[in-house]
């Protein structure tokens, strides 16, 4: 097994580079079984999850091959399967992004609940899939932890999501394309992926309207045909390396990144009285002498996002005085806190959406096992926030998300090293 060893101390400088958007990666590779042409995919990020998709569509039957730096094509004309392996179902989320387009292109579907981070209560619920395909007039039934949907003749339908979903919103949106008549979806999510999709499906000949609005219309067609796409830059890894430049007061330019689409951190930022300079496509950060502590209340986009309170409640352990951290979408995901607390944060568990951040605490290196993606990230810039070496267990839930992460740290002056 492999683990991260890491020797704090070292100054940081210099320029850190943004990867293709894993959330955009893991809706478009399911997307493309929507067309019966080849697609390719552009600044397509090299990390467990895609591998994990890949895997999938070509246990499914479709061709995958790597035609150049960072990019992929996929031709689905060969995919001649409607069930979903159950191995890689278990293993990740993302898998659910399949069900639909499988369902209208084959006319049924059979899958298992999708397993990925435990960062919600139980199994994370796929019911509003199940509502959305439901309202296309599907027949689902579940056998033995299998669903079987069927639908050979589904109609556009509305559909309001009772909580705001942005897989959700992504598979109504994607399948709705294929199903005859007018579908309108409202209370959608408004994640930046959400409208990159719908221009690429609309450039393929979707009649799709209103995406990144919370109401979005799509007319069905007949059929796609295929174009290329590219992969927006990852706004988590964005602001994750902000925060580390923020948390260990270095400076670091943050390149290849979109910083319109982290405008809630660098409101927090403001908060903070940490200093930072936005360009079109790239930000600096001025490693602050110190950090004013700041509430949180994480929110659906354009709101702060869930996948950066991690990195954020570190980032208050390391700022003088109290904050509140407040998560309300995920009822697992501030747990980590435990492992903050064994590296000597200080930090009071409220309930389950709730914590009470003391800043500054001097943090101690600690041997700790990664949960989970982001919080595995955090445990990596904890680590440099520390005193001694840390070293990082079950690295796999880290590199599900962040490629090269090893070989971009090292980059900027970070003592790490993968040991095997
Ligand atoms: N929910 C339901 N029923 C459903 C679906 C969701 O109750 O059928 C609940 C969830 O349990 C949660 C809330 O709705 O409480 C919002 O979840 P959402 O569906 O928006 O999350 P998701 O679509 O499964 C995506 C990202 C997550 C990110 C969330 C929120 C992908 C592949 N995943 O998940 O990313 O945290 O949106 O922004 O796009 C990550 O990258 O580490 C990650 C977990």
């Amino acid at each position: 097994m492999s683990k991260y060893i890491i020797q704090p101390g070292n100054k940081l400088s210099g320029e850190i580079k943004v990867h293709g958007a894993k959330n955009a990666a893991l809706k478009i590779f399911p997307a493309t079984l929507l067309s019966k042409q080849p697609c390719t995919i552009n600044n397509v990020p090299e990390i467990e999850d895609v591998f994990r998709v890949i895997e999938i569509l070509k246990q499914l039957g479709a061709n995958v091959e790597k035609t150049g730096d960072h990019q992929y094509s996929v031709d689905p004309v060969p995919a001649n399967s409607c069930e979903l392996p159950e191995e890689l179902m278990k293993k990740l989320r993302a898998s659910i992004m399949f069900v639909g387009p499988l369902l209208v292109r084959c006319g049924e579907v059979k899958f298992l609940h999708p397993g990925g981070c435990v960062i919600g209560a139980g199994k994370r619920p796929i019911d509003l899939f199940l509502a959305g395909f439901k309202a296309f007039g599907a027949e689902i039934k579940l056998e033995d932890g299998w669903y079987h949907i069927r639908g050979h003749n589904l109609q556009g339908a509305k559909f309001f999501f009772p909580k705001i979903s942005v897989t959700g919103t992504e598979c109504l949106m994607m399948t709705a394309t294929l199903i005859p008549g007018k579908t309108v979806l409202k209370n959608c999510a408004l994640e930046p992926e959400i409208p990159v999709l719908a221009e690429y499906l609309n450039k393929c000949g979707a009649k799709i309207k209103g995406a990144g609005t919370s109401t979005i219309e799509i007319e069905g067609v007949k059929e796609l045909s295929a174009d290329k796409f590219d992969i927006i830059p990852d706004r988590i890894e964005t602001g994750t390396f902000a925060i580390l430049a923020a948390a260990t007061k270095n400076d670091l330019t943050i390149t290849n990144c979109n910083p319109e689409h982290v405008e809630a951190l660098w409101a927090m930022f403001d908060r903070n009285e940490i200093k930072y300079e936005l360009k079109n496509d790239s930000i600096k950060i001025h490693g602050p002498k110190s950090i004013k502590s700041a509430d949180l209340t994480v929110h659906e986009y354009p709101g702060f996002a869930t996948d950066l309170q991690p990195p954020y409640t570190l980032l208050m352990t390391q700022a003088e005085g109290n904050s509140l951290i407040h998560e309300p979408i995920y009822d697992r995901r501030i747990f980590f806190i435990d492992l903050l607390a064994q590296m000597n944060a200080n930090i009071i568990l409220c309930d389950p959406h709730r914590v009470v951040v003391q800043g500054p605490s001097q943090l101690y290196g600690r041997t700790l096992v990664s949960p989970d993606l982001r919080a595995g990230i955090t445990l990596v810039i904890a680590a440099l926030c520390a005193e001694g070496q840390t070293t990082i267990e079950n690295i796999y839930q880290i590199e599900r998300g962040y490629e090269s992460i090893v070989n971009r740290l090292q980059g900027i002056g970070v003592d790490i090293k993968n040991v095997k």
